[in-house]
């Protein structure tokens, strides 16, 4: 007889859903089992205003199936009665105090790259200048909007993101009072940084507690494994693993799952993402079951969320059994993480 875990109210809090065909492919298979996810504003250009926000989530909800003609879609609340809510973020600018006031509703939290960093970030912060930004940054802490922060320097590639420490650092004890999420943490340096500073809190992906930079440089290189920041050595996973094992309070699920169509992968210049959504929590129960800690996955992958961000998502049910599952070597133009292999678990139903 196998064994069944059910999760509720899944939540993702860092995810890339893309434009037109590649929304309509990947937005349904993140609402089918998660109840709501954090929706990266890094479209070409990037979501900088109100009037585009909007419009990006209302075609968000189209592509999950919750169009404005649907039973599932209703306006009031301005989040949809559907099952999955899109939490939209806006891409850091210094923005004045009176846009903010207007966007408010609107918005989760926002979202700040350093400029060229990754994809689509060429309109990010040129230069931390905390004098510049500490009028939006204040703002923002008096109007409790979450700062989302990809973390990485443009120094050499392993150490770009333990060189940002001193930025976050900057960053929380300037702005006591303000929220700040370090994005898909990769390092021990980061784990470190959440017992130093209250107000600083971290993301983490399933792939970056699978896999080390041997996985994806160490032999034929494994272009559906390349991202940012780059998967680092054991001894960093080892330290994402223990406090995501042990869901401690200040972390939450983040997939970063990050599609790009097959040929801009596997290619003379490979664009970075790891595509997860759709199989991240058979792998996340793979790996909590694997260390014995299942018990502590529903704090990882919802309640730590629902805790830091006072969110209190759509009602979802997941029940995943522990029943083989052969990932899709294929999801439309996208390759997922681990195509065409086999996993311990599978989703079983979702209610
Ligand atoms: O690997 C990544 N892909 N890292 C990011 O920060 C952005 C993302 C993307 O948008 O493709
Ligand atoms: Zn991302």
């Amino acid at each position: 007889m196998s064994r069944q875990h059910t999760l509720l109210m899944p939540l993702d809090m860092h995810l890339h859903l893309r434009d037109g065909v590649m929304l309509e492919t990947v937005a349904p298979l993140s609402s089918y089992t998660f109840s709501g996810a954090v929706v990266m504003p890094n479209l070409v250009p990037p979501i900088t205003s109100k009037e585009s926000l909007l419009a990006y989530k209302e075609r968000v909800l189209l592509a999950c199936g919750y169009g404005v003609d649907s039973d599932n879609f209703e306006d009031g609340d301005g989040l949809g009665g559907s099952d999955f809510e899109p939490l939209m973020t806006l891409f850091y600018q210094n923005y004045s105090e009176d846009f903010l006031q207007e966007v408010r509703d609107d918005i989760f939290a926002i979202k700040l790259y350093p400029a060229g960093i990754t994809t689509n970030s060429e309109g990010g912060v040129e230069s931390f200048d905390i004098e510049t930004m500490r009028p939006t940054l204040e703002a923002m802490a008096r109007m409790d909007i979450p700062l989302l922060v990809h973390g990485e320097t443009d120094g050499f590639v392993m150490d770009r993101e333990a060189e940002f420490m001193s930025i976050y650092k900057l960053l929380a004890e300037n702005f006591p009072d303000l929220k700040i999420v370090m994005e898909h943490i990769t390092t021990m340096a980061a784990v470190d940084m959440l017992e130093r500073h209250e107000n600083l809190y971290a993301t983490i992906t399933i792939h970056h507690l699978l896999i080390t930079l041997d996985d994806v440089a160490g032999g034929m290189l494994a272009p559906h494994l390349f991202c940012k920041p780059i998967a680092k050595r054991p001894e960093d996973r080892e330290a994402l693993l223990k406090v995501a094992l042990e869901a401690h309070p200040k972390v939450m699920f983040g997939s970063d799952s990050a599609p790009h169509p097959q040929h801009r992968k596997e290619a003379c210049g490979c664009a970075a993402g790891v595509f997860t959504a759709p199989i991240a929590l058979q792998l996340l129960c793979e790996l909590f079951d694997k260390h014995g800690k299942l018990e502590n996955l529903q704090n990882f992958v919802s309640d730590n969320a629902q805790n830091i961000y006072g969110i209190c998502p759509e009602f979802k049910e997941v029940i995943l059994e522990n029943k083989e599952f052969k990932i899709p070597e294929r999801y439309g133009e996208v390759v997922p993480i681990y195509a065409g292999k086999t996993i311990a678990w599978s989703i079983e139903d979702v209610i």
